[in-house]
């Protein structure tokens, strides 16, 4: 999965925003994230060439944002937390109720490939508990009788 001409440019572009390469490494990482919804071992050397930084350093700092994928994932990813104020306030049984209805377990996709659900730490919105992020779209105050209705609308 090699990065297109466009995505090599973008990140040429934003390179030039940022005093020094390392600067330009999480726009990259978003760029690179973009093309194929998942940040191969290519995509990884890719972004390194561009930004003429070691691969090891683009892997560790990826490494260490929920946000980025290290492997395949559907078509859209949820990320519900279940830290305290969340897990207080029933995050837990919206997990269940998630895997329930679209057949995709923690860690995992669903068979159709339409949900990739992921177990996040806080998301910094404990004060309107639960909380999650479908895609880049910022959702809180769930509860079983809305978080179904929200995730209807991505297909
Ligand atoms: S504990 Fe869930 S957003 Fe902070």
């Amino acid at each position: 999965m090699m990065l297109s001409d466009t995505a090599r440019q973008k990140i040429q572009d934003v390179r030039k925003l940022y005093p020094s390469a390392r600067g330009a490494l999480l726009p990259a990482l978003y760029i690179a994230q973009r093309e194929h919804g998942w940040l191969s071992p290519e995509a990884f050397r890719a972004v390194s060439r561009e930004l003429r930084i070691p691969e090891a350093t683009v892997r560790g700092v990826a490494s260490f944002y929920a946000m980025f994928h290290k492997a395949p994932v559907g078509r859209n990813v949820i990320q519900l937390c279940t830290n305290v104020a969340c897990m207080i306030m029933g995050a837990e049984s919206l997990v269940d109720l998630i895997s329930k209805t679209f057949d995709v377990q923690p860690g995992g996709t669903s068979p159709d490939g339409r949900f990739s659900l992921i177990i996040m730490e806080c998301i910094g919105a404990c004060g309107t508990a639960p909380a999650m992020l479908v895609n880049t779209d910022f959702h809180e105050n769930l509860t079983a009788g809305n978080i179904l209705d929200i995730l209807e609308r991505y297909k």
